[in-house]
């Protein structure tokens, strides 16, 4: 064989001779540092139960307040599926259908939350937008608008992992694994408690729970028995790359999401993995 043959064949890599599945061979080239993609975007995930489904009285004030923020920040907005995705688990359910058919069908339903947020800003010139969009041509709509709708779902789809009959990745672990991919500066995520309690607020304890300020997620991970937020998103933000910390805040509290935007600590501060810049 030629040389010009043997430089056609072997395409010069640094990990061309090496297994990838060698952690100390690989760490020196793919254990740095991941560029931030967008870092002046500010992800907002809102609720889907929480917010969403109380129509209305919780949406129009949330979105008056979001429009206000347009001047001052660059938004990326994700919706949660709400109640309809659990209407949609017990029919599937109760049907047999395996976990990778119920991922996309409640993704859908954060969808249509995110169309309908699109819709009431549609005048502000914010659209909502897919899951492909999203993954290569989110710049090019934050330089044509101040905010952008999107799905919190991630679209596993049908590779979700069979681990549980439920999908484990849903709509606070999409936003977390966005907002961190894109090395954005903040993830905000927007319920109907202040934050999140040592035990339910509305549940038969909620009388004692007391609200958790700033917290990891490694601490959450062994603490309250239930949580606001998906228990896989504690488990991503254990890897964290970019994201230091997420908010979760009261959205039905006016001026809570501007406040958490301005760097304000005014619900639970949840610390992730994060090397430190
Ligand atoms: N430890 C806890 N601290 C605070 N809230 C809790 C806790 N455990 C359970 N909750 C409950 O979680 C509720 C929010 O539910 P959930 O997180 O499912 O809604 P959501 O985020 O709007 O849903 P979606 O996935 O559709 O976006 C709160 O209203 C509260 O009652
Ligand atoms: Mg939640």
């Amino acid at each position: 064989m030629t040389d010009t043959a043997n430089r056609i064949k072997h395409v010069a890599s640094p990990l061309a001779r090496q297994t990838l599945l060698d952690g100390d061979l690989t760490r020196p080239i793919a254990g740095r540092r991941p560029i931030p993609i967008l870092p002046w975007v500010q992800v907002v995930k809102i609720g889907g139960r929480s917010i969403m489904d109380r129509g209305a009285e919780a949406i129009l004030p949330l979105v008056a307040e979001l429009r206000r923020l347009l001047p001052e920040h660059r938004l990326l907005i994700l919706t949660g599926p709400g109640i309809r995705a659990r209407h949609l688990y017990g029919v599937g359910l109760d049907l047999g259908l395996p976990v990778g058919s119920l991922a996309p069908l409640a993704a859908s339903e954060a969808g249509q939350n995110g169309h309908i947020l699109g819709a009431l800003l549609a005048a502000d010139g914010v659209s909502y937008v897919e899951h492909p969009t999203l993954a290569s041509q989110l710049a090019i709509h934050l330089n044509a608008a101040r905010a952008v709708v999107g799905s919190a779902f991630p679209p596993y789809h049908h590779a979700e992992f069979p681990t549980s009959r439920l999908p484990i990745h849903r709509a606070d672990t999409g936003a977390f694994l966005l907002a961190d991919a894109l090395g954005a500066a903040s993830l905000t995520l927007v319920e109907d408690v202040d934050g999140v309690f040592t035990a339910d607020p509305n549940g038969p304890d909620g009388g004692q729970a007391q609200l958790i300020k700033d917290t990891t997620a490694a601490a959450l991970a062994q603490g309250p028995a239930t949580l606001p937020v998906d228990p896989a998103l504690l488990e991503v933000m254990a890897n964290a790359r970019h994201l230091r910390q997420v908010q979760v805040v009261n959205g039905l509290v006016p001026g809570r999401l501007t406040a958490a935007l301005r760097g304000e600590a005014v619900g639970t501060i949840i610390r992730t993995g994060a090397p430190p810049l």
